[in-house]
């Protein structure tokens, strides 16, 4: 079974509460979700291999490390998970960087896929999947499956606020994929928000609605 980690941090946990409150506006929220997944890319990225090599400083030679095999991906999920992407390239300034379109049908709450757009060595990267709402689960795992489909193994999954039952689903369907999330809701309401959650975060990221 997947790991699930849960952020328990004071930087955090201060951000998402303004982010999460009605009167704040885009900039603001904006900003905090890049902040936020900065934050989060430095545990998310904590296992990722190094390698020896040497350099001189100006004292001496000596052996440092640098990252090896597999580079970055950051694959956000459109229109939301582009609110995360500049945090983690602040990190990772190298990572290349795939889309994919997928919305929520507003009856059905299934996820519909227009658009998907990777680099081409997509399947030699390690892929962090990006989205700040994980609710029923459905657009996550049909962007992960997308990608296993073109041959990427290594994938885990940031979001900054998941539902109980979203992680159930996504925990079934990928077993492989690690999950991060900045803070675990009480419930989805009967329209699939989540609860307490931020309602919807890409109306609130561009100002829609
Ligand atoms: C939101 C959110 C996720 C999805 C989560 O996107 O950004 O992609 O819903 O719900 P799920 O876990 O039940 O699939 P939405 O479909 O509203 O599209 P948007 O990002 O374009 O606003
Ligand atoms: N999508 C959102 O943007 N918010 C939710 O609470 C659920 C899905």
């Amino acid at each position: 079974m997947s790991e699930l980690h849960i952020f328990n941090h004071p930087l955090i946990a201060h951000k998402l509460s303004i982010m999460r409150q009605t009167q704040t506006g885009s900039k603001d929220f904006r900003e905090l979700l890049n902040e936020i997944a900065m934050l989060m890319g430095y545990e998310v990225t904590r296992d990722l291999p190094l390698e020896d090599y040497e350099i001189e400083t100006p004292m001496e030679k000596m052996v440092a490390k640098r990252i090896s095999g597999k580079k970055l991906a950051i694959v956000p999920i459109l229109r939301a998970g582009l609110g995360m992407v500049d945090g983690l390239l602040k990190l990772v300034p190298v990572a290349k960087v795939g889309h994919i379109g997928l919305y929520r049908d507003p009856e059905t709450h299934k996820p519909v896929e227009y658009y998907f757009k990777m680099p081409e060595d997509i399947k030699n990267r390690i892929v962090i999947v990006v989205d700040p709402m994980l609710a029923t689960g459905g657009s996550a795992i049909d962007a992960i499956a997308m990608l296993k489909k073109r041959g990427v193994t290594h994938i885990r999954f940031m979001c900054l606020v998941a539902a109980p039952e979203g992680v159930q689903a996504l925990r079934e369907a990928h077993p492989d994929v690690d999950i991060f999330a900045a803070a675990l809701d009480r419930q989805l309401n009967g329209n699939k928000y989540i609860l307490p959650g931020l309602g919807d975060a890409g109306d609130r990221i561009f100002g829609t609605k």
